[in-house]
């Protein structure tokens, strides 16, 4: 998992501009490593008169937001890979490629998520917004639901900007690209895969109220019992329902 480390400071990130920038990390491209990503923790918006615990923590120690994210997200990462290493379903999220030292920090690597050029895939609130989750597009997500429920994934952020559509090995789906590991001070979803998998269809859930605030065109629900998304109404042309429904 960790780079050489012949290669410390060899990557030069400051002179190079991010091409995507999240919550608290900005994404880069470098071009002798064309299959990656590297993103490195530029900061979070921290108020320490918030009152919150997790603001007091970052203000007082400013490296623990730095650390904690690669932590979580290396165990999540190394757990399934231990429990499912045989396993013949697809990984649901981006590949960890490892720790690079560069010139403005730590940066980890993840497979480069894309939509068969080089280019970043779009995020499924990209897809959302412009009335791109009909028929085909939900048949594709329940796909990734199915995967992240299959793998047991210990994943706490399913929001929409951290799932991308993209071609992995020519097949179309959705990856997690963000979001594992699980922040509670008990971690109980290491421990139970009851848990876990009651945790994930929650966070799935809520995925539903977010593509119904923002995708005009077409309705959906998250059916409860099979575990998939359905499509309530649909004032597309298409009118394809997606398998399974
Ligand atoms: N491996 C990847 N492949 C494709 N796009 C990615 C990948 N990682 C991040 N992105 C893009 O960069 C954005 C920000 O990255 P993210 O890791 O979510 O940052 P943060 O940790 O700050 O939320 C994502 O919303 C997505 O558009
Ligand atoms: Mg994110």
């Amino acid at each position: 998992m960790i780079g050489t480390l012949q290669m410390n400071h060899e990557l030069i990130l400051g002179s190079i501009d991010a091409v995507a920038q999240g919550s608290e990390r900005a994404v880069y491209f470098h071009p002798d490593h064309p299959d990656v990503v590297f993103k490195v923790v530029v900061g979070k918006d921290i108020d320490p008169r918030s009152g919150k615990l997790e603001h007091i923590a970052l203000w007082v120690s400013p490296k623990y937001l730095m650390m904690r994210r690669s932590r979580k997200e290396l165990q999540s990462y190394v757990l399934s890979k231990f429990a499912h290493h045989q396993s013949d379903c697809i990984f649901p999220a981006a590949e960890m490629r490892g720790f690079y030292e560069s010139d403005i920090g730590l940066a980890v690597a993840f497979e480069r998520i894309t939509d068969g050029s080089n280019a970043l895939g779009p995020t499924l609130g990209q897809i959302a917004e412009t009335g791109g989750l009909t028929s085909n597009g939900i048949k594709l997500l329940n796909e990734f639901v199915k995967r992240i429920l299959d793998w047991n994934l210990i994943a706490s952020d399913l929001n929409l900007s951290n799932i991308v559509f993209g071609r992995r090995g020519g097949v179309e789906q959705f990856v997690l690209i963000d979001g594992m590991g699980a922040p509670h001070l008990i971690p109980l979803r290491y421990w139970s895969r009851r848990f876990n998998r009651r945790e994930l269809i929650a966070n799935i859930k809520r995925i539903e109220r977010r593509i119904n605030g923002i995708q005009k065109n077409c309705v959906v629900k998250f059916n409860d019992d099979q575990h998939i998304f359905e499509i309530l109404s649909d004032n597309t042309t298409d009118k394809t329902q997606p398998d399974g429904q």
